[in-house]
């Protein structure tokens, strides 16, 4: 299979073969970073492009990169940046190819990491763009899915929260539709998944279920994948209120869920799930926050073409 050179931008660019293969690499350094330091990537540079805020997908990249022996160049906010003087998003991923092997951005604009793997010569990694996609949020959800039960087919798993706006649940729902899983999409009305998803996961012979209502359907769960509702993606603050506080987990509503039930959370949290959860046997977000760094290890090195042999 040749990643060298490859773009990540989309969930939708990949198969369930490449998908597979990607998450069997990850667990391979998880493995080989156990008995220490690694130095796949000596001499090459990552640069971290973001235009939106982050804790969890920039830091693990950078953690990533760090733990294959690489380098780490980049920036968290244009503030400090010429994009504030006016440059274009092409004219700053045309630069900074110049001085990196590989680049991860995050953008608000739908389609900004597409334009930049168009531009760009080396590979580009989509980090978030608006509402669109978090492809690599959703290769660490698989893997977290997969250590936890050591399966992603047969389960059944509930999306929960803001389906409308979250990049996450649509890469994760685009996803899950290459597997044997039941889905519940489970949201306000004025928050439902995009119509094209569903109809897509319909189309893929998946099973899904949309319902306002989560005290219905946590019995059946195997996996609740909670989301924020995303507040700075409403065009109207208004339409935001009518809708915030919609959900929140907590020990009373898990008391009708299956002892296996893993909770799980892409992450910042607001107040969709209490922190009483945090220590009970159902809460996974946690880990899956660490597989962010194997997972965009296995990556980065794939892009950079560096992992030949592991
Ligand atoms: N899950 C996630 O994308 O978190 P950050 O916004 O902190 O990167």
């Amino acid at each position: 299979m040749n990643w060298k050179g490859r773009d990540v931008v989309s969930i939708r660019d990949l198969s369930k073969n490449d998908i597979e293969f990607v998450l069997n690499v990850a667990e391979r350094l998880e493995e080989e970073l156990k008995k220490g330091s690694l130095d796949y990537a000596r001499g090459k540079i990552l640069a971290t492009l973001f235009f939106e805020p982050s804790t969890r997908t920039r830091l693990s990249f950078e953690s990533a990169m760090h733990r294959l022996g690489g380098s780490v160049i980049g920036f968290s906010s244009v503030a400090n940046t010429s994009v504030r003087k006016g440059e274009s998003l092409v004219d700053t991923v045309r630069t900074v190819e110049q001085y990196s092997d590989v680049i991860v951005i995050r953008h608000p604009m739908e389609g900004a990491a597409r334009l930049a793997a168009e531009v760009a010569e080396v590979p580009v990694i989509n980090a978030g763009d608006g509402s669109n996609q978090h492809p690599t949020q959703t290769l660490l959800d698989l893997y977290t899915i997969k250590r936890a039960f050591g399966r992603i087919d047969g389960l059944k798993i509930g999306l929960l929260g803001d389906l409308k706006y979250g990049r996450t649940v649509h890469s994760l729902a685009e996803a899950l539709a290459l597997y044997d899983v039941e889905l519940y999409l489970i949201s306000p009305e004025l928050l439902r998944m995009p119509g094209h998803i569903v109809e897509e996961l319909q189309e893929r012979g998946i099973e899904v279920k949309e319902t306002t209502k989560l005290e219905e359907v946590i019995p059946e769960l195997d996996v609740l994948y909670v989301t924020r509702i995303q507040r700075e993606r409403f065009p109207d603050e208004e339409e935001y209120l009518k809708v915030r506080g919609s959900y929140q987990v907590n020990l009373k509503v898990l008391e009708n869920a299956k002892e296996s039930l893993k909770v799980m959370h892409p992450l910042p949290r607001v107040d969709e799930i209490h922190p009483e959860v945090d220590k009970s046997k159902h809460a996974l977000y946690f880990r899956q926050v660490f597989s962010g760094v194997p997972v965009r290890m296995a990556l980065l090195g794939l892009t950079l073409g560096v992992l030949e042999g592991i």
